[in-house]
This record gives C-alpha cells, sequence and structure tokens, in this order.
C-alpha cells in the first residue's frame, strides 16, 4: 500500500501512548506510524506486543530532552506530522523531583518543535504538530463549574506547572513561527495498560495482594475519568478535523470521589476474585495527603462533541468491569511492571 503519511508518535510505549499507536498502525495501514519512546519506567514494549509485526509500525528509542537527537531524527524519519504524548505524568514523582519534569516535559517539548519547525520550514501548511496534554494545566474547582478551553492556566503541582509551561511553548511556536499545531487537555484515563503507580491500578494490583488501599486524605477529591481507548478516539478525531491552532478538551463528564472509586473496585475484585462481599473494603487504609492536593477536576467537553462529533463509547461501570478483567487476565504484565525499580518507589512512597 502507497504511504501516504509519516507520523511520529512521542512516548507511545506509555499508557494512552501504546493506545493510540494502536489505533493509528490498525486503523490507518496507509500510514508509516514511528513510535518514538526513551522507554523510561513508564515506556513498555510489551504493551504493543500485539502490533509489533505489523509492516507499517517503526520503533525508535529516542530521548526527548536530548536536542542533538531529536534534530537528526527529524531529519531522518521526516516525519508529516507528529503526535506528542512523552513526558513523565505522574504528579507524586513530581513532587519528589521536580527537575526530571522540567527536562522531558518542558525542555524535551520545546526540542521537539525545535526539530519540527525546522524541517517543515518551507512548507509550514501540510504538517501538523499534535500536543497532547492534560487538564490540569487548569488547576483545581470547587464544587461548582467545569474546566472550558479558554479557562485561565492555573497549574498547582510541578507535574501541572510542566504541561502548562509546555502547552505555552506549543501555542508560541504557532503564534511566532507559524507551525501548525493543535492541542487537546483531557482529564484522567483509565484502562489496560496503566501502570500502577496510578490510582486504579495500584489499587487492582494491592487488592489482589491483599495489600493496604493508600487513599489520600479523606478520599473527597474528585476526578473525571475517561475510558483510554475514548482518549485515543478523541485524539484521531482531533487528528483529522481538528482546525489548526485551536485546543479541545476531551472529558467523560464522569466525575468520581476517589473514595468512591476505590469501594466500586473492591465490590467488582471480591465478585472476581470469589471473596465474600465487604473483604477488600477493610483493605482502605487513609493516609497523610498528597502536597497541594488539587480538589477537583471536570472537564467540559462540549466544543469536541459539537464541532467534531466526538463522545465516550462506555459507561465508566463497564470501563471498569473490562479494566479488572484485563489485569486479572494479564498477570505476566502487572508482575513484571511492578518488580524490580517499582518496588524501590513504592517503599519511598508508601513506607
Ligand atoms: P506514561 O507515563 O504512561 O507514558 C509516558 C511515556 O513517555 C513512556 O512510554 C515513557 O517511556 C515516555 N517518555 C518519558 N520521558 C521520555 C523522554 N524524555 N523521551 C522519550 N520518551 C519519554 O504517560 P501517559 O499516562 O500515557 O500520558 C501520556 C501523555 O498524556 C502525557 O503527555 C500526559 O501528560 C498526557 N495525559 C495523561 C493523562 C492520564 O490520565 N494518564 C490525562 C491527560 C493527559
Ligand atoms: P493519580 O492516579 O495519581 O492521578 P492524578 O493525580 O493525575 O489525578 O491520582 C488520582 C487521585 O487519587 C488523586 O486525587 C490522588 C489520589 N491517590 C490516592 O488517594 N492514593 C494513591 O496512592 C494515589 C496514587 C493517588
Amino acid at each position: 500500500m502507497a504511504t501516504t503519511k509519516k507520523v511520529l508518535i512521542t512516548g507511545g510505549a506509555g499508557f494512552i501512548g501504546s493506545h493510540v499507536v494502536r489505533l493509528f498502525v490498525t486503523k490507518y495501514p496507509e500510514y508509516e506510524v514511528y513510535n518514538m519512546d526513551a522507554l523510561t519506567y513508564a515506556g513498555n514494549l510489551e504493551n504493543l506486543k500485539d502490533i509489533e509485526g505489523q509492516s507499517n509500525y517503526h520503533f525508535v528509542k529516542g530521548d526527548i530532552s536530548d536536542e542533538a537527537a531529536m534534530q537528526q531524527l527529524f531529519q531522518e524519519i521526516m516525519p508529516d506530522a507528529v503526535l506528542h504524548l512523552a513526558a513523565e505524568s505522574h504528579v507524586d514523582r513530581s513532587i519528589k523531583d521536580p527537575m526530571a519534569f522540567i527536562r522531558t516535559n518542558v525542555m524535551g517539548t520545546v526540542n521537539l518543535l525545535n526539530a519540527a519547525k525546522e524541517l517543515w520550514k518551507d512548507d509550514m501548511d501540510s504538517h501538523l504538530f499534535y500536543h497532547i496534554s492534560t487538564d490540569e494545566v487548569y488547576g483545581s474547582l470547587d464544587d461548582g463549574g467545569y474546566f472550558l478551553e479558554d479557562t485561565s492556566y492555573d497549574p498547582k503541582s510541578p507535574y501541572s506547572a510542566s504541561k502548562a509551561s509546555s502547552d505555552h511553548f506549543v501555542r508560541a511556536y504557532h503564534n511566532t513561527y507559524g507551525l501548525p499545531i493543535v492541542i487537546s487537555n483531557c482529564s484522567n484515563n483509565y484502562g489496560p495498560n496503566h501502570f500502577p503507580e496510578k490510582l486504579i491500578p495500584l489499587c487492582i494490583n494491592n487488592i489482589k495482594h491483599n495489600k493496604p488501599l493508600p487513599i489520600y486524605g479523606k478520599g473527597e477529591n474528585v476526578r473525571d475519568w475517561l475510558y483510554v481507548v475514548d482518549h485515543a478516539r478523541a485524539i484521531d478525531t482531533i487528528f483529522h478535523q481538528g482546525k489548526v491552532g485551536d485546543t479541545y478538551n476531551i472529558g467523560g463528564f464522569n466525575e468520581w470521589k476517589n473514595i468512591d472509586i476505590v469501594r466500586l473496585l473492591c465490590q467488582v475484585m471480591d465478585r472476581k476474585l470469589d471473596r465474600s462481599e465487604g473483604t477488600s473494603e477493610k483493605l482502605i487504609t487513609f493516609v497523610t495527603d498528597r502536597a497541594g492536593h488539587d480538589l477537583r477536576y471536570a472537564i467540559n467537553a462540549h466544543k469536541l462533541m459539537n464541532e467534531l462529533g466526538w463522545k465516550p463509547s462506555l459507561q465508566f461501570e463497564e470501563g471498569i468491569e473490562k479494566t479488572v478483567a484485563w489485569y486479572l487476565s494479564n498477570e505476566e504484565w502487572l508482575e513484571n511492571v511492578t518488580s524490580g525499580n517499582y518496588q524501590k518507589y513504592y517503599e519511598g512512597q508508601y513506607g
């Protein structure tokens, strides 16, 4: 099949990136898809085992914080478009080591912008730099209201500050150099391949092993959850139909308090593991709150729904069932990613 487009996806070995790579490789056989990833603790090529033999899929190991390597890689691959997902993504790690987040999320993004600007300088318009960002850049909400595309940025954690900074650079490159960009800001994702340092997979793993379920503070914080495949579908929609220069918020209108999610997970796990009702809830343990813990995130995704016709395909309860089923039938994946360095991280974080 003749190639119509070379698409470079950064961070494609991570949680969301692997779902985006799979969607693009399988849905668009006419595209050459390059997955460029540094394979940090969060990157795992096992996530893509099912598609690694596809002729339109290529993996390239690369670190976006390496300026010279990015310039060279862009000249070699000559991508027509970039989908940028590579990032340090965990708030708790950003509290311990902000500089790693500045190196990858800020400087890494600017390295990619420079490499794209240099490669596309004679013909900007036929290209696209799509930056994948988070709702956390908008800060924290009280009980009412939603984040809209024009909500002022007010990041509160080193992670969200680094993502906000990268968003500003992407917009600045559009405004200053005419680089064709689009940005989306998504709410919390969940689903298969989620690294078990994040709330949902951490609790699934701990329930399985009868370990305490650490809930920060009182568990009253609210997040707006979206199934990862629906995020990948939204990215596909925005990549193909989004207006250059625009921002799209992505979310599932699906707000949950942390404590309620953990209780739901306990119920689903008790049923799937044939444990008597209430067994796993006994593992719930309230621990010291996260420093600067954002109270509530809630996305208004009407622009994406009304202008581009996207909507989530799954209800939360159905998505959680699928997610738990995936973790229970992929024990080897879970064992592999929770051995070694993860153990050290866990000890440092939870004692
Ligand atoms: P993840 O941590 O699971 O994966 C990140 C990937 O980036 C990994 O494969 C890692 O190896 C790679 N990476 C890290 N540093 C790199 C570097 N210097 N060079 C090259 N590759 C590097 O993250 P995720 O949850 O899949 O998030 C992907 C993107 O989506 C991020 O930009 C994140 O900010 C954004 N996002 C995430 C969520 C969420 O709920 N997880 C929500 C909204 C937006
Ligand atoms: P997390 O999955 O880290 O995502 P984010 O901080 O990007 O929203 O956390 C989701 C929520 O769960 C957040 O309010 C923090 C909370 N949380 C806990 O209560 N205990 C934990 O062990 C973790 C990792 C998170």
